[in-house]
C-alpha cells in the first residue's frame, strides 16, 4: 500500500453529535485510516468552554476556543456547532483554504447552501453534509450519486423526530400533545427550544435541501410551505384512526406541472392523513423515514434513526472518509448540481386529496346543500360517511357528523370551498381539515 501522510482534521464542536466523534476515531481510527488511505488526525476541537464536562474522554491538549487558529491548515475540518453564526464564518474560512468540509447543520446548508456550494467549487474543494438531513440514515449520497441517474419525482419524508414521537403518542396511547411533547424534551429528541420541531421549521430546512438535492434546483427555505402540529388534536387523531389512518408530520418534495402548464418543483411540509398500510405508518417513536419515488427504480425507502449523538456521528464519520478518499486521490470536488433550475411553485399549484368533517344539522336535504358546494367549487367528492346523530345538550335539534374524502383538487378549490361551507346555514361547524397522501 502506497504510504500517505496523515489528514489533518479539525473539529468544531463537541457537544452531543461532536463528543460522538471524537470517540469513534479514538475507537476506530486505525480502521477507518485503512478505509480512506490516509491517517486521520485530530488535530484540535474548537468548543466554547474548555473545561465543561464532556461525553467523550478528549485530551485536554486538543481542546481549545480559538476555532479560527484550528481551521489554518487544516485539511479537513468538521463542523458540529450549529446555528448560523459563527458556523457561516468558519466553514466559508475553511473551504476558502481549500480544505474540505462535513457538517450536520441543516439550519444552515437551507439558509446559505448556494453561498457555501459556489465558495467550495470556487477552489476545489467540497462540502459533505449527509447528517444534515435524518441523521444516521443515508440519504443525500442516495440522491445525489445512487439515483443520479434516474428521475426522482416525489420524495415523503418524516424527518423530524420529536413530530412523530408526540404523533405516535398521540396515537397509541391517547396521550395529549403537551404531554408528549414533555416526554420527547426528557428523551433530548427535541431541540431546546421545541419551537423549531413542533411549528416544522426543522422539517421545512430538511425539505428545502432533499427538493434542491432530487431536482437539481436550489429551493430557498422562505419557498417551502410549512404546517407544524400544534393545531392536531386528539380529535383527529382518534377518528383518523377509526378510519384506518395516522396523521404523520410530513416533508414532501415534487416534481409538478402546474394548471397553467408551468413544469416546476414543490416543497411542504404539513400534517397528513396517511393510509395505516403506507410503509410510512409503520414509522413509530422517534424514528425517521424517507419514502422516494424515482421514474426507473420505483418507490424506495430510506429508515433509521433520524437524532443522537452517536447516531449523527456514524453519517458525519461517513462524510469524514469520503473527504479523506477524495484527499488522497486528488482533483476538485464534485460540484452541487443545481443545472435543472425549475421554478419553485406556490402551495396553491399544489392537488392533494382531502379528509374534511363537518358537525352539521342533521335534517333532510343537509347533504344535498353540502354536495352542492363541493359541486360548485370545482371538488368532486369520493366517500361520505356519517356518524350517529345526537340530539343537542341544549335540548336542541340533532346534529350529525359528516366526514367528506375528496378526490385530488387543487389548495385554491379546497380553500374555497372550505370557507363556503362554514358561511352555510346547514354547517354548525367546520371541525377538521386534512390532506391526505400516499393512497393510491
Ligand atoms: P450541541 O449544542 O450539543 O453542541 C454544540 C457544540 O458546539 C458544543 O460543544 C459547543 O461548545 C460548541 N460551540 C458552540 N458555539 C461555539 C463557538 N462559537 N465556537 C466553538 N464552539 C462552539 O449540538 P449538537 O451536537 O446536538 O448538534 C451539532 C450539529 O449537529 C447541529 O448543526 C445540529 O443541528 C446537528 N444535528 C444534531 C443532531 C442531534 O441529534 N443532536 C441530529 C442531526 C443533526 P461547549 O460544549 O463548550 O458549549
Ligand atoms: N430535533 C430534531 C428531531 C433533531 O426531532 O428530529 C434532528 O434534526
Amino acid at each position: 500500500m502506497i504510504e500517505y501522510r496523515n489528514l489533518r482534521v479539525a473539529l468544531l464542536g463537541a457537544g452531543s453529535v461532536g463528543a460522538q466523534v471524537v470517540a469513534l476515531l479514538q475507537k476506530h481510527g486505525d480502521e477507518l485510516a485503512q478505509r480512506a488511505g490516509a491517517g486521520l488526525e485530530l488535530v484540535g476541537v474548537a468548543v466554547r468552554d474548555v473545561d465543561a464536562p464532556r461525553t467523550a474522554d478528549i485530551p485536554r491538549e486538543l481542546l481549545t476556543t480559538d476555532a479560527e487558529a484550528l481551521i489554518v491548515g487544516a485539511d479537513v475540518v468538521i463542523e458540529l456547532i450549529g446555528g448560523i453564526e459563527p458556523a457561516r464564518t468558519y466553514i466559508l474560512q475553511a473551504l476558502n483554504s481549500g480544505a474540505d468540509v462535513v457538517t450536520a447543520n441543516k439550519a444552515l446548508i437551507a439558509t446559505h447552501g448556494p453561498e457555501l456550494f459556489a465558495a467550495a467549487e470556487q477552489v476545489g474543494a467540497q462540502l459533505f453534509y449527509e447528517a444534515a438531513v435524518a441523521g444516521a440514515i443515508p440519504i443525500i449520497r442516495p440522491l445525489r450519486d445512487s439515483l443520479a441517474g434516474d428521475q426522482v419525482t416525489r420524495i415523503m419524508g418524516i424527518v423530524n423526530g420529536t413530530t412523530n414521537f408526540i404523533l405516535d403518542r398521540m396515537d397509541t396511547d391517547g396521550e395529549g400533545l403537551e404531554t408528549a411533547l414533555a416526554t420527547a424534551t426528557e428523551l433530548g429528541y427535541a431541540e431546546a427550544d421545541p419551537t423549531g420541531d413542533i411549528e416544522g421549521f426543522d422539517a421545512a430546512q430538511k425539505a428545502a435541501i432533499l427538493a434542491s438535492l432530487a431536482f437539481h434546483t436550489t429551493v430557498p427555505i422562505d419557498s417551502v410551505h410549512r404546517e407544524g402540529i400544534t393545531s392536531v388534536t386528539a380529535e383527529q387523531v382518534a377518528s383518523a384512526r377509526a378510519a384506518g389512518f395516522v396523521i404523520k408530520l410530513l416533508a414532501i418534495c415534487e416534481r409538478l406541472t402546474d394548471a397553467s402548464g408551468t413544469e416546476g418543483v414543490s416543497a411542504r411540509v404539513y400534517p397528513a392523513l396517511v393510509p395505516r398500510t403506507h410503509p410510512l405508518a409503520a414509522v413509530r417513536g422517534a424514528k425517521n423515514a424517507v419514502f422516494v419515488e424515482a421514474e426507473a427504480a420505483g418507490d424506495l425507502m430510506f429508515y433509521g434513526a433520524g437524532a443522537g449523538g452517536i447516531e449523527t456521528a456514524s453519517a458525519v464519520l461517513g462524510d469524514l472518509v469520503s473527504a479523506a478518499r477524495r484527499h488522497v486521490i486528488g482533483g476538485p470536488g464534485i460540484a452541487e448540481s443545481n443545472h435543472a433550475d425549475l421554478p419553485v411553485l406556490p402551495i396553491s399549484s399544489v392537488t392533494t386529496r382531502y379528509q374534511i368533517s363537518l358537525l352539521v344539522g342533521d335534517r333532510p336535504g343537509v347533504l344535498a346543500t353540502i354536495a352542492a358546494v363541493f359541486a360548485e367549487h370545482g371538488v368532486s367528492v369520493e366517500t361520505v360517511s356519517q356518524s350517529v346523530s345526537s340530539v343537542g345538550a341544549d335540548g336542541g335539534p340533532a346534529t350529525a357528523t359528516l366526514v367528506i374524502g375528496t378526490h385530488e383538487a387543487s389548495e385554491a378549490d379546497l380553500a374555497a370551498t372550505v370557507a363556503a361551507l362554514g358561511g352555510n346555514d346547514v354547517v354548525r361547524s367546520v371541525t377538521s381539515v386534512l390532506r391526505v397522501e400516499g393512497s393510491d
